[in-house]
C-alpha cells in the first residue's frame, strides 16, 4: 500500500479537465502537481485556478520531468492513444477520457501498452458512478427482472453549430471518430451494455441531418444482445432542447426505466417499486450543454484510480470495459455504411 500522495498530471485543458481538477481537488491521496496543453493559455488558466501546478505544452516533457503517478487523459478523442501509450512507457498509470480510442486497433494497442508496462488504465464512465445507475445494475444482476427482454437506449442531445465549430476536432471522423454517438451517446451505450450484457447483431441507419459536419447527427438502430433480448438505440445531437437520456429496461418480471440519474419507473412482478424522486425532475442539463456536468460528475472514478494504485487493483472501469462501447459504436457505423446488419465477434 502506498502511504505517500500520488502525484496526478492532466494533458489537455480544455473543456473537461476542470471536471477531473475538481475530482483531485475533493479526492484523498493525490494531488495536482502538472498540466500541459500545446496551447499554453489553456494549461496556465487551468493551473492558476487549480492550485498552480507546474506547467508544460509537450506531454513527452512533462512524463520525463514531472514524475508523475497518474495522468488523466483529457486531449481530443483520436489523440487518446498516443497519449496513453506515452505514459505507460513512462510508466504513469492512466485515466483516459471517453471514448477510449476511436479505433479497435487504436484501442488495443494502448490497452496492450498498459498492459505491457504494469501500469493501470481507467475509462471515465461516470454515468456508472450514478447510485441510480448502480442500484439498476445490482437488481439486474441479482435477476430482479428475470430473463431481459427489452433494452433500450433515447440518447437525444442538442448541440447546434457553434459548438461543432469551436473546436477544429469537434465532429470529425479522424479525431471525434463519429458524431452524436461516439462522442455524446456513448455514455447511454456504454450504460446499456453494462446494464444489458454485449450486442450480438446491429442493424444501423445513421446520417447528417441538421448539421454541417462529416460525421453523423441522427441515427438509429435495432439491436441482439448475446442472452437474446432486442434493444433500440436513437441518437442524436439536433433536437432541441436535448432530452434526458433515457435507458428503458424490461425483463420478464418487470421494467426499470432510468432517466439522466432519476429512476422513473421501477416495477417488478412480485409487488416491487424502487422509484428514486429526491433528485426532482430537473436533472443536471448535460444534454443541451456539453459543460454542464452537475455535481455527479468524475470523483468517484478520480478517487478510485488514486485507490487502484494504492491498493494494486483494477480500477472501475479498465480498459477492455470502456473499449465495448466503441466496439459497437464502430459496429453501428459499419451497418450504416453497408446497409447489412454486422454481427459482432
Ligand atoms: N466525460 C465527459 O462527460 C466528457 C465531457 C466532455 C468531453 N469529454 C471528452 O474529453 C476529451 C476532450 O474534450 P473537450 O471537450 O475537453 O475538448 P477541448 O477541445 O475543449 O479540449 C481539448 C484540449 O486538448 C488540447 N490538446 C490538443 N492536442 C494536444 C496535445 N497533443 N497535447 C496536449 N494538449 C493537446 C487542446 O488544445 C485543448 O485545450 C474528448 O475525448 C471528449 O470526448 C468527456
Amino acid at each position: 500500500m502506498v502511504k505517500r500522495d500520488l502525484r496526478w498530471g492532466i494533458v489537455g485543458c480544455g473543456v473537461i479537465a476542470p471536471a477531473h481538477a475538481k475530482a483531485l481537488a475533493k479526492a484523498k491521496g493525490a494531488k495536482l502537481v502538472a498540466v500541459c496543453d500545446i496551447v499554453p493559455e489553456k494549461a496556465e488558466k487551468l493551473a492558476a485556478e487549480f492550485g498552480q501546478p507546474d506547467v508544460y505544452t509537450d506531454l513527452k516533457e512533462m512524463l520525463q520531468e514531472a514524475d508523475l503517478d497518474i495522468l488523466s487523459v483529457c486531449t481530443p478523442s483520436g489523440l487518446h492513444g498516443g497519449h496513453i501509450e506515452a505514459a505507460a512507457e513512462a510508466g504513469v498509470h492512466v485515466l483516459s477520457e471517453k471514448p477510449l480510442e476511436i479505433t479497435l486497433e487504436k484501442m488495443d494497442s494502448a490497452i496492450q501498452a498498459c498492459r505491457k508496462a504494469g501500469v493501470k488504465l481507467g475509462g471515465v464512465f461516470q454515468r456508472r458512478t450514478f447510485p441510480t445507475s448502480k442500484q439498476v445494475k445490482e437488481a439486474l444482476d441479482a435477476g430482479e427482472l428475470g430473463n431481459l427482454l427489452l433494452g433500450s437506449a433515447y440518447l437525444k442531445y442538442y448541440r447546434d453549430q457553434a459548438y461543432y465549430d469551436s473546436g477544429d476536432w469537434r465532429g470529425t471522423w479522424e479525431l471525434d471518430g463519429g458524431g452524436a454517438l461516439m462522442n455524446q451517446g456513448v455514455h447511454g451505450i456504454d450504460l446499456l451494455l453494462w446494464f444489458m450484457g454485449d450486442v450480438k447483431k446491429v442493424f444501423a441507419r445513421a446520417g447528417t441531418l441538421a448539421r454541417d459536419i462529416p460525421v453523423e447527427d441522427t441515427a438509429i438502430i435495432s439491436l441482439e444482445f448475446e442472452n437474446g433480448a432486442f434493444g433500440i438505440i436513437e441518437g442524436t445531437t439536433t433536437v432541441y432542447p436535448g432530452m434526458d437520456t433515457r435507458l428503458e429496461i424490461h425483463g420478464e418480471k418487470g421494467t426499470i426505466v432510468l432517466e439522466e440519474h432519476r429512476i422513473n419507473v421501477w416495477e417488478t412482478l412480485d409487488g416491487g417499486s424502487k422509484i428514486d424522486t429526491k433528485d426532482g425532475a430537473k436533472s443536471p442539463g448535460v444534454s443541451a450543454d456539453p459543460s454542464a456536468l452537475g455535481p455527479l460528475t468524475h470523483d468517484v472514478l478520480v478517487q478510485d484510480m488514486i485507490d487502484a494504485v494504492k491498493e494494486d487493483r483494477e480500477p472501475l472501469i479498465p480498459g477492455e470495459e470502456a473499449r465495448k462501447a466503441v466496439e459497437l459504436i464502430l459496429a453501428i457505423y459499419e451497418s450504416a455504411r453497408t446497409g447489412k446488419e454486422v454481427v459482432l465477434d
